[in-house]
C-alpha cells in the first residue's frame, strides 16, 4: 500500500472493560480494510467514538466529543468520518444523528463485524447510516482471528456478552442484548493465539461472566460452565493467570468457588458487585438475591482461599432508599472489607423500569451519601494495601512508571506495584517484596534471586 492511500483511524473508548476489548477487536478488523491506528485524532480519516450509556454522564460526553470532531473536520478542510459505536449507538440509534447531524454512522455492539462496509459506504456519501440489529450471526464468528501485534503482556477476552437479568436500573440488557455465550472451541482458540503472542494474564469478560454456559468442544454434545473453561485455560502452557469480570452472585455456583482453590492460574481476586446492604432495595432492583445471600458468598470464598481480596460495585440513591436502606449498604461494607470497589450515585435511566416511579432520593442526599461510603471504601482499601507491606507477592510487569528505570505490575489481588526495573522485564513475571503502601498502588522490591536473574 503506498503512503498516499494509507488511512487513519482514532478510536475513543469509554465505559467498561468489554468496549476496551472491543474497540481493540474493531481496530484489527479496519486495520485489515487499510485504516492504521492512531492516537492523535488530528490524524485521522475516520473517528470512532465506541460509548457507555450506563449513567447519564456517560452517554452526554459523546455530544460534547462529536462537536470537537465536527470542530476538527471544519478546520481542516478534509474529509472525517465520525461513528458513534457502542451503548449509545445501541441505545439511542437515528436519535444520535437528529441531535448530532456530524455523526455519519452508527453502529451498535452486535454490529461491529460489518464496520469496515459501513464506512466505505459512509466514505463514498450514504448518509443517515444507523445499524443497531441484533443480526442471527455472531459477530464472534466474523471478527478477524489475528489480534494485533501490539496486545501486551494482560489481554482482555470475551466469553459472554449481553444480559438476561434486568436490573431495574441497568441500560445493559437493552445496549447489550440477550446473555449469549462464546463456544469452548472459539475461546480456547483465541487464548490459545494470545498465549503464542507472548500474553501471561487473560481476564475473561462478560457482562455476567459467571452464567457462562459455552457449547463444549469438539462437537460434543451440552455445554460447559465458567469452572470447566477456566481449567481447559489453566492447561495453555504459557498462560499464568487467569481473571474474570463481572460476576453476579445469582450465578456464583460451588464449582465457581471450588475453582479458586483447585485452579492454580486463578487469581485470588473477585469483582462480586452487590449494589446495596438493603434487602427492599435489593428487590426492588430486581438483584434476585438478599445481603445475608451475598455474605454467605463471600464466606465461602474464605473458607476456600482465605486470602480472597472482594471487590464490589455500589448504587446510592436508589429510588425509595432511606437512612436506614443506606445505613445497612454501610454494614454490608464492614462485614465484607472490600480490597477495591467502585461506587455511584443513581442515575436513572430511560426505558429502565426504576426511572419511572417516584420518591427519587434528592441529589444533595445522594451526594452525602457517596461521600460517606467512599470514605469507608477507601479506609478499607488502605488498610488492604497496608496489609501487603512485607509480604512477598509475584507481579506481572505490564506498563513503564513516570520514573526511570521504574515498572507498574499487578499483583494477585490487582493492585498496582511499583518497582526499579530494567525495560527488558516487562511481561514478566517476577516475585517483589512489598515495601510500601498509599491508597491506590504499593511500592515493591524485586527479590535478590530474580534480580540474578
Ligand atoms: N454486570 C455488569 C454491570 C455493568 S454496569 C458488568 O458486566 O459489569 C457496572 C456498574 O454500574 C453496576 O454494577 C452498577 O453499580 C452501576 N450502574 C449501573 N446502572 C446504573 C445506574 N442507572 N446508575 C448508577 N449506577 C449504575
Ligand atoms: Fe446490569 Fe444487572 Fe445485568 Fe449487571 S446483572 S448488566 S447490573 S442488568
Ligand atoms: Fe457502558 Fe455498555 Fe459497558 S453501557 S458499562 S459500555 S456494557
Amino acid at each position: 500500500m503506498t503512503e498516499n492511500s494509507e488511512k487513519r483511524v482514532f478510536i475513543r473508548t469509554y465505559g467498561c472493560q468489554m468496549n476496551v476489548y472491543d474497540s481493540e477487536r474493531m481496530s484489527e478488523s479496519l486495520a485489515k480494510a487499510g485504516y492504521a491506528a492512531t492516537d492523535r485524532a488530528e490524524d485521522a480519516d475516520l473517528v470512532v467514538l465506541n460509548t457507555c450509556h450506563i449513567r447519564e454522564k456517560a452517554a452526554e460526553k459523546v455530544y460534547s466529543e462529536v462537536g470537537r470532531m465536527r470542530q476538527l473536520r471544519e478546520q481542516r478542510g478534509k474529509g472525517l468520518t465520525i461513528a458513534v459505536t457502542g451503548c449509545v449507538a445501541q441505545a439511542e440509534g437515528a436519535e444520535i444523528q437528529r441531535r448530532a447531524p456530524a455523526v455519519d454512522l452508527v453502529v451498535g455492539p452486535q454490529s461491529y463485524h460489518r464496520l469496515p462496509e459501513l464506512v466505505a459506504r459512509a466514505e463514498q456519501g450514504e448518509t443517515a447510516l444507523v445499524e443497531t440489529d441484533f443480526p442471527v450471526e455472531s459477530k464472534f464468528d466474523h471478527l478477524p482471528e489475528e489480534r494485533s501485534a501490539s496486545t501486551g503482556a494482560a489481554a482482555f477476552l470475551t466469553v459472554q456478552e449481553g444480559c438476561d437479568k434486568f436490573c431495574s436500573f441497568c441500560v445493559v440488557p437493552y445496549t447489550r442484548g440477550a446473555e449469549e455465550s462464546r463456544p469452548v472451541d472459539s475461546v480456547l482458540a483465541e487464548a490459545e493465539r494470545l498465549a503464542g503472542q507472548g500474553v501471561r494474564e487473560i481476564t475473561l469478560l462478560g457482562q455476567n461472566v459467571n452464567a457462562y454456559h459455552g457449547a463444549a468442544p469438539n462437537g460434543a454434545a451440552g455445554s460447559w460452565n465458567l469452572a470447566q473453561l477456566l481449567r481447559a485455560l489453566g492447561e495453555i502452557s504459557g498462560l499464568q493467570r487467569l481473571r474474570f469480570t463481572t460476576s453476579h452472585p445469582k450465578d456464583m455456583d460451588d464449582d465457581l468457588l471450588a475453582a479458586f482453590a483447585e485452579n492454580p492460574k486463578l487469581m485470588p481476586y473477585l469483582h462480586l458487585p452487590v449494589q446495596s446492604g438493603s434487602d427492599p432495595i435489593l428487590k426492588a432492583m430486581n438483584r434476585s438475591h438478599t445481603a445475608a445471600e451475598y455474605l454467605d458468598i463471600i464466606e465461602r470464598l474464605r473458607n476456600i482461599r482465605p486470602d480472597m481480596a472482594i471487590s464490589g460495585d455500589f448504587i446510592v440513591g436508589f429510588p425509595g432508599e432511606s437512612d436506614a436502606d443506606f445505613a445497612d449498604t454501610l454494614k454490608i461494607v464492614t462485614a465484607v472489607n472490600y480490597a477495591q470497589a467502585y461506587s455511584f450515585k443513581y442515575s436513572p435511566r430511560p426505558g429502565t423500569p426504576a426511572a419511572g416511579v417516584e420518591f427519587h432520593v434528592p441529589e444533595e442526599v445522594k451526594s452525602q451519601r457517596l461521600e460517606a461510603l467512599q470514605q469507608l471504601l477507601n479506609e478499607q482499601q488502605l488498610a488492604f494495601n497496608q496489609s501487603c507491606v512485607g509480604r512477598r507477592l509475584s507481579l506481572l510487569l505490564e506498563r513503564p512508571g513516570k520514573e526511570d528505570a521504574q515498572l507498574i505490575g499487578r499483583s494477585p489481588y490487582m493492585q498496582s506495584v511499583h518497582v526499579l526495573a530494567p525495560q527488558h522485564r516487562m511481561g514478566q513475571i517476577v516475585d517483589v517484596d512489598i515495601t510500601s503502601a498509599g491508597p491506590n498502588s504499593l511500592k515493591g522490591k524485586i527479590t535478590m534471586a530474580q534480580k540474578a536473574a
